[in-house]
């Protein structure tokens, strides 16, 4: 099968790309990416010469860059390309619409023409919006997402539906719950805060600490992607948790703890906007009917990325300073996007 995977050179992307010439050395991989400033081929280094995987820089947006990739012959879609970060999505909402809204329908359009065998928007818990204390989102959840990021995954999902019902488009949609792991960019809760703590710098904790997110480690993720591209229903929800539910202060005090550094770096700073309480996520489905389960713990999942991040400080300091982005200007043209690198927090 030859797949095309949009947004392969971002965090989940970039692992899931490896996990499928691994698991799977009889497939090729189209990497459709536009390399924004969370687009780094540094991520894919170890696999920038296997004769399966192909790299295309392109906007999922653009009908010419989607159609190129289409050209090469496709058979399945994974869509992971977006705009991902909420604090980004308050400060300029357009970029989320335009990659996440306008981008699925680009690639949606292009995989109904090119008649593919399965497209798989990669979603996320984020779409049901807030729990209170007590319950879990199930893919019957109604969505009510309350950020601009939030609020374009659930466009696109919308629209991912829509092409099944109109078009018969054979289609699946995962929505999954926080991701960690190797090559998160350090905007993220776990890699930002393993970062500021190793430079003994403030923490900086949004609001109370108490917001509550439900963590999966990212191999976990890939493994339930790639069996909803493979064996899924069409047409079909299926959501993906890690069933580790913890408060920010929680995964904070974790940090702080395996790297051997005081409290007194956390620092409680203004909440974030319509910041929501608490996710966690019922991934039944996708157990009952596909067999999939976590594998990976939290505390060992916690210790291996700390770990990683330990012996990536080259990765991450270039990331941060945004060297990488002239390097990859430089080969491919200029970035589509002109969003600033690095984390919010110094
Ligand atoms: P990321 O920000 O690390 O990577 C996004 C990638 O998409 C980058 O390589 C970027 O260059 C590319 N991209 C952005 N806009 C593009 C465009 N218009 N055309 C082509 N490429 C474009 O994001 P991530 O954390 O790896 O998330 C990947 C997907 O998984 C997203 O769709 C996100 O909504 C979803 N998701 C993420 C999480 C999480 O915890 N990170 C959880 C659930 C779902
Ligand atoms: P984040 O990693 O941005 O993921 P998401 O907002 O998609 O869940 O944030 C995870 C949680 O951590 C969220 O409740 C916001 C909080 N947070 C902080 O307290 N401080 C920070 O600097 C960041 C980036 C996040």
């Amino acid at each position: 099968m030859r797949i095309l995977v949009t947004g392969g050179a971002g965090f989940i992307g970039s692992n899931y790309i490896r996990y499928v010439l691994r698991e799977h050395p009889e497939d090729e991989v189209i990497n459709l990416d536009a390399l924004t400033y969370a687009g780094n081929l540094e991520n894919l280094h170890d696999v920038e010469y296997n004769s399966h995987y192909h790299f295309i820089k392109g906007d999922i947006a653009r009908p010419d860059d989607v159609s190129k990739a289409f050209s090469l012959g496709v058979h399945g879609v994974v869509n992971f390309a977006a705009e991902s970060h909420v604090d980004r999505s308050i400060l300029n909402p357009e970029a989320f619409i335009r990659s996440n809204v306008l981008g699925t329908q680009v690639l949606l359009e292009a995989a109904r023409q090119a008649k593919v065998d399965k497209f798989v928007q990669v979603s996320t818990d984020e779409v049901y919006g807030s729990l209170g204390e007590q319950g879990y989102f199930t893919e019957e959840t109604p969505l009510a997402a309350n950020s601009p990021y939030s609020a374009s995954k659930a466009g696109a999902d919308l629209l991912v539906r829509a092409y099944g019902q109109t078009y018969g488009l054979p289609l699946n949609i995962t929505r999954c719950s926080n991701n960690y792991g190797p090559y998160q960019f350090p905007e993220k809760l776990i890699p930002l805060m393993i970062i500021q703590a190793l430079a003994d710098k403030p923490l900086p904790v949004y609001g109370d600490g108490q917001n509550v997110r439900d963590w999966l480690h990212v191999e976990d993720h890939c493994r339930g992607v790639d069996m909803v591209l493979r064996r899924g229903r069409p047409g079909e929800v299926y959501n993906i948790g890690g069933h580790h539910e913890r408060t920010n202060l929680e995964i904070v005090n974790q940090i702080l703890a395996e790297l051997g550094k005081p409290l007194s770096l956390v620092q409680f700073v203004q909440d974030r906007l319509g910041h929501d309480r608490r996710y966690a996520m019922n991934a039944d489905k996708i157990t009952r009917e596909l067999g999939w389960q976590p594998q990976i713990d939290f505390p060992i999942g916690i210790q291996q990325t700390i770990r990683w991040y330990l012996e990536h400080r080259e990765w991450w300091e270039r990331v941060r300073s945004g060297e990488y982005q002239e390097y990859f200007a430089h080969q491919y043209g200029d970035r589509t996007e002109n969003t600033p690198a690095g984390g919010r927090a110094e």
